[in-house]
């Protein structure tokens, strides 16, 4: 939190005074001008389990959470994601080396949800091979977290609804890393029962998917 803290009043996003014993770092307004076209975004995008182990900047984590969910049509509150029926039910999380925040599009924030470093449990259920280890090396994983109560519905067509939403957010993940040259993967392994434990989710609420964000090993 604290690093985040300082890099939000260094981009002066927040004030020292605000940045005081504050829960919710304010991000800078994402920077619609960069990436490649579309096209060579789909030509380069690529699965990578390995990156640079630096922390991404708070730009880039700014524009990467906009991509995957942020508010592209203030006035309607509509997000850059489509959702079934325009429920918005897929819930950002952000895991780093210093705690797990919540994505709050409407304010473009990120509000701490528990301190330290929690990248263990997106490895997947302890197994011999640790073949999804790879996860804790990166700096930034964005977890998709359906909220069901959303759809006011019940039912098998909800669920699929809701993996449908949490691809979408998580492919806005992969074309955005691609146009910028960031490393990721779309990963469905988690530690679900410790996932739900550590953010306290409901039954409502379903970890569906997650992307670790980083910069290309150099
Ligand atoms: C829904 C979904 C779940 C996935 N889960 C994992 C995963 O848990 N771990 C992993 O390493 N890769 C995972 N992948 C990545 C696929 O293995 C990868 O997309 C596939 O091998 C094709 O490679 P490409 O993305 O480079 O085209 C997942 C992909 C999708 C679409």
């Amino acid at each position: 939190m604290k690093n985040l803290l300082l890099a939000a009043v260094a981009a002066g996003c927040m004030t020292p005074a605000e940045a005081q014993d504050a829960r919710e770092v304010r991000l800078p307004a994402p920077d619609m001008s960069r990436g490649t076209t579309v096209m060579q975004a789909l030509a380069g995008r690529v699965s990578t389990r390995e990156c640079s182990p630096e922390a991404l900047s708070l730009a880039d984590l700014s524009d990467v959470l906009w991509a995957a969910n942020g508010v592209n049509r203030p006035e309607e509150g509509r997000r850059t994601a489509p959702s079934a029926l325009n429920r918005q039910d897929i819930d950002v999380y952000l895991f780093t080396a210093e705690g797990v925040y919540l994505y709050v599009p409407s304010r473009h924030s990120l509000r701490l949800v528990v301190d330290g470093d929690r990248r263990e449990v997106l490895a997947g259920p302890p197994s011999p091979a640790r073949a999804q280890d790879f996860v804790k090396a990166f700096p930034a994983v964005l977890l998709f977290v359906s909220d069901l109560s959303r759809f006011e519905m019940e039912g098998e067509r909800v669920r699929l609804m809701a993996a449908m939403d949490a691809g979408i957010v998580s492919q806005n993940v992969s074309l955005f890393c691609s146009s910028v040259g960031l490393c990721t993967v779309p990963r469905a392994s988690m530690d679900e029962a410790a996932v739900r434990a550590l953010l306290g989710l409901s039954v409502h609420e379903v970890p569906l998917l997650n992307n670790p964000v980083g910069y290309p090993r150099k």
